[in-house]
């Protein structure tokens, strides 16, 4: 595992399925209780905002109140030893989750999907730390327009930091996809860019994600399990 210098790492809702937080996809999970087009796109916020809301208060509150598991904490682990294996190596860690478990565990983390602990004012563009409801209309700390909007990407709407992820992909040499199914473009396609570009590719996932075939090896388990695995692997190494 030593050949490797540049390591980007996806995370998807599985990692954090351990702390409590529900995925979207598996059975129970939240796109079987919510449609997407009532609470997640652009349209939805239009038609019905207090749905939405309400929606996304009741997930800003519910994150609040769960722990990093033994996925972040390793993670997090990797993130802080791996530039201390060697001069220019690096951990880019990207996540399609909008919780904050990773940062919690001490991560440092792109949230290309955003975050539910920001809120987003659509008059002045200004991003604030945001723990309580928007479903009353508060003003936005820095303009005082009442025009706060969760900070989360919906369907339709461009991922964020996409400059800085592709240029992570372009010089990685090992890419690890972790708890996710695979269903969600950009996000899915990062696999085949980074093996496109040379990078091994390796999956950990509780099951094989829609994406599989382009990893060229998959572990299957629960993250709390194999991810504490495999970063003793590469630190050992
Ligand atoms: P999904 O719910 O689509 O997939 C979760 C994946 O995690 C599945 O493949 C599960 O098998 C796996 N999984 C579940 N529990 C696990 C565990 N304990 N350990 C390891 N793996 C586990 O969630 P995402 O792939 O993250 O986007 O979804 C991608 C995007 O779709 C989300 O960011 C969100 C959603 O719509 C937006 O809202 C824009």
């Amino acid at each position: 595992m030593t050949q490797f210098r540049n390591i980007v790492i996806l995370t998807g809702a599985g990692v954090s399925a351990e702390s409590g937080i529900d995925t979207f996809r598996d059975g129970g999970g939240l796109w079987e209780r919510h449609r997407v087009d009532d609470v997640a796109t652009p349209e939805a916020f239009a038609r019905d905002p207090g749905l939405v809301q309400r929606f996304y208060d009741m997930r800003r509150a519910a994150i609040q109140e769960k722990v990093p598991n033994a996925a972040h904490m390793a993670l997090a682990r990797l993130d802080q030893a791996w530039p201390k294996k060697g001069m220019g190596r690096t951990v880019t860690l990207v996540t399609q989750n909008v919780d904050d478990l990773h940062e919690r565990a001490g991560a440092s983390v792109i949230h290309m999907h955003g975050e539910h602990l920001k809120a987003w004012c659509t008059l002045c563009d200004t991003r604030s730390h945001w723990r309580g409801p928007l479903i009353d209309g508060p003003p936005c700390p820095a303009c005082g327009a009442r025009a706060l909007r969760p900070d989360v990407v919906w369907f339709g709407e461009m991922p964020y930091h996409m400059d800085r992820i592709h240029a992570a992909l372009r010089s990685a040499d090992l890419f690890v996809s972790i708890g996710t199914s695979g269903a969600v473009y950009p996000a899915a396609g990062f696999v085949q860019s980074a093996r496109d570009l040379g990078a091994r590719t390796l999956e950990l996932n509780l099951e094989p994600s829609q994406g599989s075939r382009w990893f060229h090896e998959t572990r299957l388990g629960p993250a709390s399990e194999l991810v504490p695995e495999w970063v003793e692997e590469m630190l050992a190494g």
